[in-house]
């Protein structure tokens, strides 16, 4: 920049995926990110592991696998976190701020699990914590839920916020492919890890739910407070009945705020095709917001790798700008009410339930009267052969019904003796 503007300087803890495109950026969008930062922004050190010190260094970067050369640099003003993982990231984003620096984190795992503590570390510090690349990637989603969206009093926030899962229900539903072939092709494109259980079984997502809707409704929702099901269960009959009934199938995140407490889940929905987050397909993530005034909103893009960095990035030259300005803190912990969490049971769906019963005459009228007695109101039934002989499929979609009842009832289909099994039953969710 030429005058005498302090220079911001960074010390950067991992050099994967997003670093390595954090370093790229910094590098390739230089000239407008100093103008915008008002100063110019380096990157003083990098922390990797031992066998990555050579390759930083021949591209002419520096670097180090001693953390404390990062924290115990008095020219470093913020810590860039991007290894992931709890350990040793919580303690390095700790220490951080205790050594007066400023951090800026994509990790949804640690603001998920330690929220509380990491604000409170940031506040006991004067440091600003950001956070944007924790959840949807390079989608802004929570600058705007703290800044550009706090007039609004939120009542949902729903998101398509996991790429692996969301790619797999896409390929099932395009190539009518089964659960463990679009597994091991997402797997070897490199979108589902070796072991994809954070993925598949819901945890990802629902770190990420529990940050937005902390965020949303103003308290504190940690990742052991969702309920969690993964799409593992899902099928290509599954997948087909929502087709020919209106819906996608989709692993979906919610947030609603409801007279019981916080609703938080993340499950597979039959989403209906007309809902804006039904056209989200492939690793693309979407959140979609509903309040007042703003009505309905959705932000989209890509959820994760090398796009992310723009969050990064963004969050960097924010606090740059607050170093500048001397003003710290700026968008520290939001969640000053204590809502209590809806328990699972009395949320409310419509489901969707699919079972196998005896091929034989009255059944579609018994199975009816147990729903009925169960207070489950049905909105449509389609009855299909089987591929078992002397078997039929039956379909169900019911109004909404709490958890509970829908539980009660699906027991009292499973002692009828013509149902042989309970197929599936899976939220369905309309515009
Ligand atoms: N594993 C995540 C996904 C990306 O598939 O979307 C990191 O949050």
């Amino acid at each position: 920049m030429g005058d005498s503007r302090k220079i911001v300087k960074l010390g950067l803890l991992g050099a994967g995926t997003i670093g390595g495109s954090v370093i790229k950026v910094l590098q390739r969008n230089k000239d407008i990110i100093s103008r915008r930062a008002e100063t110019d922004i380096e990157i003083k050190n990098i922390l990797v592991r031992d066998f990555e010190i050579q390759k930083l260094k021949d591209a002419g970067l520096p670097a180090t696998s001693n953390y404390d050369d990062i924290l115990n640099d008095p020219e470093i003003d913020i810590v860039v976190e991007l290894m992931g993982g709890i350990n040793p990231a919580k303690d390095f984003v700790i220490k951080a701020m205790e050594h007066g620096k400023h951090v800026v984190t994509a990790n949804k795992d640690v603001v998920a699990q330690f929220g509380h503590e990491l604000f409170d570390t940031a506040a006991e510090n004067k440091v600003d914590f950001l956070f944007e690349a924790a959840v949807g990637g390079a989608i802004p989603i929570i600058m705007p839920l703290k800044r550009c969206l706090t007039a609004n009093r939120i009542t949902e926030v729903l998101g398509i916020v996991n790429g692996t899962t969301n790619y797999m229900l896409t390929k099932m539903s395009e190539d009518g492919a089964d659960y463990d072939t679009v597994l091991k092709e997402a797997q070897s494109k490199g979108y589902a890890e070796a072991n994809p259980a954070a993925d598949v079984e819901g945890k990802d997502a629902a770190r990420k739910i529990a940050i937005l809707a902390s965020i949303a409704f103003n308290s504190r929702v940690k990742f052991e407070d969702v309920s969690i099901e993964g799409i593992t269960k899902i099928t290509p009959s599954d997948i087909r009945y929502a087709n020919e009934l209106g819906y996608v199938v989709k692993l979906l995140a919610v947030g609603k705020d409801s007279d019981l407490g916080v609703d938080v889940r993340v499950h597979p929905v039959f989403l209906s095709k007309e809902h804006p987050l039904a056209s989200v397909n492939g690793v693309l993530n979407a959140i979609f917001v509903k309040g007042d005034p703003i009505d309905e909103a959705m932000f989209y893009g890509p959820g994760a790798g090398g796009p992310t960095a723009s969050a990064v990035v963004a969050d960097i030259i924010e606090v740059t700008k607050g170093i500048q300005l001397e003003s710290r803190g700026r968008f520290g912990c939001t969640c000053y009410a204590g809502k209590n969490i809806c328990p699972i049971e009395e949320t409310a769906s419509s489901y969707y339930i699919r079972m196998l019963v005896d091929d034989e005459p009255g059944v579609l009228g018994k199975v009816a009267t147990t729903l009925g007695n169960a207070n489950v109101s049905l909105k449509s039934v389609v009855q299909t052969n089987a591929e078992r002989e002397n078997h039929a499929e039956i379909v169900v979609v019911t109004h909404a019904v709490k958890h509970k009842n829908i539980l009660a009832a699906r027991d009292a289909l499973q002692k009828l003796e013509v149902v042989d099994e309970i197929l599936n039953m899976i939220r369905v969710e309309s515009v």
